[in-house]
């Protein structure tokens, strides 16, 4: 899909489909539409005295203009409530409006800007949110089925009106930023969509390597097991595919010792290894890398967005096999900080290729770590897919994170990372045990974990066990991969 800018007036602009909105409870619209065509407003103030059109967020009706208007359909989508409008509201709005436009088939799509005229938003931000929504919104994978019972139809062109001169600048960086960030998280909707036989280490590092050399990132591939990363291979050597991990520097700010290590699970396929899971939903463990497809998203973008901050991604990547050759529950095994661990439960295995993944980062020199991870099952429990978890050290860097997931719209929500959670780590027989207590606190001492090997590097904790793949779509999000939270990292680094 193209997107556009263009100075005009709405009625006057010849398309397909022409997206105006309202907010719900008015019965007398004025000005919501934008439009300057009376005819336009007067059916739709009718449509919304008689109900039809009520203004609940993402709602669209669809009107025919039979010749009345150059555009041959308008499309109003509901804001919502006025006092809850926020620029997610106008992503939420967007996604509703472009799948109606797929769904009767329109070519070229023209819309307002939500918020940026009577909803009070800075024309920018709404520009960008709007264009998000759209592009996130049309996001399918393309899957690889070959029999379809019709062609998959795409929108070609977005044009964001607007008749206000002076503002056709900020909507054209908005609109361009919103493109870019947009277009990344569905790339990494793509990979963690795509299944473990295809996405394989392997493949991901190679994928990694070509974003690397097009962005002139820095790049290297190491085999985990002939760096000593033994806590990786533990996990690895019950598989058939070879394990990698790989890291991808930008530097932004060469000046300074900063360095900001955004750390991604890339585990291609979790079947739980000798402490094997159910097989009900087992398929949907092929998202285990999505953290990992996260930070491959981010990276991505930074030649572009040039923040002027040092951040290197780091991607540990294996799959969690059960065979002959797979560590076994009880099994003690070393790691890249030296540390000896014991491996209680198999399936605990997103923080023993984490853990060595951080070691790495601090040998490069890491100043701040986050680490995004479907690490628990028991984050699905306390959150489900509404919020990712957040645990770390710094509160800091905590609250950052959160305002930059707040500004995104992609939900998160503190958990506490007690010294109890800390205690129940302590194993007998070695320096750490990789579970707490069956059934306890699972993210948290999942992040007690990780903590021991973070030491006293500012750092936080993402878990999106819950957020990374849904059952069934809702607003922008798709059924399937999310790309959660590319979003926010991005957010985050422009601060
Ligand atoms: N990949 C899973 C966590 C997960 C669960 C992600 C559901 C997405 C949806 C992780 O490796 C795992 O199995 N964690 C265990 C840890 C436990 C053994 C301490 C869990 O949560 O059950
Ligand atoms: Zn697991
Ligand atoms: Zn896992």
């Amino acid at each position: 899909m193209k997107i556009r800018v263009e100075c005009a007036s709405i009625t006057e602009y010849k398309c397909d489909l022409l997206v105006v909105n309202e907010f719900e409870g008015v019965k007398q619209p004025g000005g919501a539409t934008g439009a300057a065509d009376k005819a336009l407003e007067g059916l739709i103030a009718k449509l919304s005295r008689e109900g039809e059109i009520d203004g609940k967020l993402g709602k669209v009706t669809l009107i025919h203009c039979h010749g009345k208007l150059k555009a041959d359909k308008v499309a109003v989508v509901g804001l919502g409530k006025r006092d809850k409008f926020d620029l997610e509201a106008v992503r939420t709005a967007a996604a509703a409006a472009i799948k109606k436009a797929r769904e009767v088939k329109a070519k070229t799509v023209a819309t307002i800007i939500h918020g940026a005229g009577i909803g009070g938003l800075a024309v920018e931000e709404a520009a960008k949110a709007v264009v998000e929504g759209s592009v996130l919104g049309v996001y399918k994978f393309a899957g690889y089925a070959r029999e379809k019972e019709e062609p998959d139809f795409q929108v070609e062109t977005l044009i964001l009106i607007e008749c206000d001169k002076k503002k056709i600048k900020a909507i054209e960086s908005g609109a361009r930023l919103g493109l870019i960030i947009a277009e990344a998280e569905n790339h990494a909707r793509d990979l963690v969509n795509e299944p473990s036989n295809k996405m394989t280490p392997t493949a991901f590092a190679k994928l990694a390597q070509r974003i690397a050399k097009i962005n002139n990132l820095k790049f290297v591939s190491l085999d985990p097991k002939a760096e000593g990363m033994d806590s990786l291979w533990a996990v690895a050597k019950g598989s058939n595919e070879p394990p990698r991990l790989v890291a991808l520097e930008y530097k932004g700010n060469p000046k300074s010792k900063e360095k900001i290590a955004l750390i991604g699970k890339g585990i291609t396929f979790d079947s739980g290894g000798i402490s094997l899971k159910p097989s009900k939903k087992m398929d949907v463990m092929k998202s285990d890398m999505a953290g990992a497809a996260a930070v491959l998203g981010t990276m991505s973008l930074l030649s572009d967005l040039k923040p002027r901050k040092n951040v290197i991604g780091i991607i540990p990547l294996t799959e969690n096999m059960p065979s002959g050759h797979a560590t076994k529950p009880g099994d003690v095994v070393g790691s890249l900080a030296g540390y000896t661990i014991e491996v209680v439960n198999t399936d605990a295995e997103g923080r023993m290729i984490l853990v060595d993944a951080v070691t790495y980062a601090k040998k490069r020199g890491a100043t701040q770590i986050v680490d995004v991870a479907t690490l628990t099952g028991g984050c699905v429990v306390a959150l489900g897919d509404a919020a990712s978890g957040v645990i770390g050290s710094d509160q800091k860097l905590i609250d950052k994170l959160l305002k930059a997931s707040k500004r995104c719209g992609q939900k998160m929500w503190q958990l506490p990372l007690y010294d109890e959670y800390k205690e129940s780590v302590k194993s007998e027989i070695a320096d750490i045990k990789n579970t707490g207590e069956s059934g306890k606190a699972s993210p948290s001492t999942g992040a007690a974990f990780l903590s021991k090997f973070v030491g006293e590097t500012p750092w936080v904790h993402i878990d999106i066990a819950g957020t990374a793949f849904l059952e069934k779509e809702h607003g922008y999000l798709p059924q399937g991969a999310t790309g959660v939270p590319v979003r926010t990292l991005i957010e985050f680094l422009r601060d």
